[in-house]
């Protein structure tokens, strides 16, 4: 039985490596992490990642041929075919702080695999990574004498939260980069037949490992532009009486366009858009681009922007002066469908509540956690409820910053009757009825609408 081992237990390493182990029962899936409470979780009915449907792949794969463990050098000692994915946060320090890929838990990994390894092995990247890291690995992995090689082949996930595993199931594409040499390419077509158990030959796109390194970057960046374009004029919307929503359809229907990621909001968050664009910008003022760094980082700024002057607006319509105000938060992950809360516009929004002295209640479904974790030092300032309605009770507004199907789907009459007055809706993620909710007596607020 080939043995596949992933370092890294995290949001994208468990969904995946689930999703092979259950398409592939030919293979024994381990994944492994430096976190034990993460792989504690893992091995527990309360998974550490919230994604519809995984909990039931989970269950019906582990301990048959999907494991998590702690013992990272057995596992690597034991592997064929190593993925690597560990978190590649952006540097806070030294060069490139606040753009620059930190890859330290990157190459503390390679030299990992490098120590306990005693033959060659294919290594894969699956973290996102600046172009050309697969150098850095190749040096260090084939730069001892042991009388083996490593090849290095890689393979970015194209997965989205909340969506994983439809994602996983039927992905619009499998990116595979290898070297163009003969061991290079045998590499590259061992992980294509992992993903053709499940994936159609024609989905599964292999290129040079420099491709589709930057591809997965460009993915990110492009998708990301789209929402800043579409939020920078929904700006000009709230000015002119033009409606976002109206448009965004208008413009959808054109096929050059497509309707997807067109959807206004209050801004992107997720622990990718930023991260990646930042790295794709620090990576074109490194090899000599300003103009291309600067167009790319102008997606970053307007998304920043964006969350800003939203808030603004809020505290417009309540007559600038919201201390001591009870604001009702409603969503605290990045999206809905997640548990995840990094880079979440909705933290923002919380911060800058804090900044005017206000009293956040946060209301989250499965973020709440998170959250605490992420307000740790500012606890005693603000409220957590998994409640909506409690949320709301006394509230002067609600700022509605994750799309969560069951926003739609509150009784709002009774929302209303429970909060102060004149009570304020602020749609963050334009999906209520302005005009019921306005009905009702709210003042409402939504995205790129007068
Ligand atoms: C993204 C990419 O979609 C995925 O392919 C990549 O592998 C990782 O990064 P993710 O960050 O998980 O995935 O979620 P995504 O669905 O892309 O949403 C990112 C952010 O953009 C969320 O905050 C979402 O609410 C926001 N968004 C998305 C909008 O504001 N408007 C849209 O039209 C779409
Ligand atoms: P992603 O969203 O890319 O999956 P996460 O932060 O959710 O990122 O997961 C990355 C995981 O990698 C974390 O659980 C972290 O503990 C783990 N990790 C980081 N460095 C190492 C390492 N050297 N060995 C094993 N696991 C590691």
């Amino acid at each position: 039985m080939k043995k596949i081992l992933c370092i890294g237990a995290g949001y994208v390493g468990g969904p995946t490596m689930a999703m092979i182990a259950k398409k592939c029962p030919q293979y024994q899936v381990k994944i492994v992490d430096i976190n034990a409470a993460r792989i504690d979780a893992w091995n527990s009915d309360n998974l550490p990642v919230y994604e519809p449907g995984l909990k039931e792949i989970v269950e019906s794969t582990r301990g048959k041929n999907l494991f998590f463990g702690v013992d990272i050098d057995e596992s690597i000692k034991e592997a064929d075919i190593i993925f690597v994915s560990v978190n590649t946060p952006t540097k806070t320090f030294g060069f490139g702080a606040g753009k620059a890929s930190d890859l330290q838990y990157i190459e503390k990994t390679a030299r990992n695999i490098l120590a306990a390894s005693e033959n060659g092995k294919i290594v894969v990247e699956k973290s996102t990574l600046p172009v050309r890291t697969a150098e850095s690995m190749e040096r260090i992995l084939n730069g001892s004498n042991k009388g083996f090689r490593f090849n290095i082949v890689s393979n970015p996930e194209f997965l989205a939260e909340g969506s994983a595993i439809a994602d996983l199931e039927n992905p619009d594409r499998v990116l595979i980069g290898g070297h163009q040499s003969k061991e290079g390419l045998a590499a590259v077509e061992e992980i294509a037949k992992i993903y053709a158990n499940w994936v159609p030959r024609e989905k599964i796109i292999t290129t040079n490992l420099w491709s589709s390194e930057l591809s997965k970057l460009t993915a990110n960046a492009f998708l990301a532009q789209r929402i800043s374009s579409i939020n920078s004029l929904s700006a000009l919307c709230e000015k002119t009486g033009a409606n976002i929503d109206e448009i965004a359809n208008a413009i959808g229907k054109d096929t050059r366009i497509g309707s997807k990621f067109l959807k206004a909001s209050i801004g992107f968050g997720g622990s990718c858009f930023k991260k990646d664009i930042l790295n794709l910008v620090y990576l074109c003022e490194h090899y000599g681009l300003p103009e291309v760094a600067s167009y790319w980082e102008s997606v970053v700024k307007i998304n920043e922007w964006q969350t800003n002057r939203s808030v603004k607006r809020v505290l417009r319509s309540m007559f600038n002066t919201i201390a001591g105000k009870k604001v009702a938060v409603f969503g605290f992950a990045f999206k809905a469908n997640t548990n995840d809360t990094r880079e979440s516009p909705a933290h923002l929004v919380v911060r800058e509540l804090l900044e005017e002295r206000a009293i956040p209640v946060i209301t989250d479904c499965k973020a709440l956690p998170d959250a605490k974790r992420d307000l740790n030092d500012a606890l005693d300032k603000v409220q957590l409820t998994e409640d909506p309605y409690e949320a709301a009770r006394d509230a002067h507004a609600i700022l509605l910053c994750t799309e969560w199907q069951q926003y739609r789907d509150l009784d709002w009459k009774k929302i209303y009757n429970s909060m102060s007055k004149p009570a304020l809706v602020f749609d963050g993620r334009n999906i209520l009825n302005g005009e019921e909710l306005k009905k009702i007596g709210f003042e409402f607020i939504s995205i790129g609408k007068a």
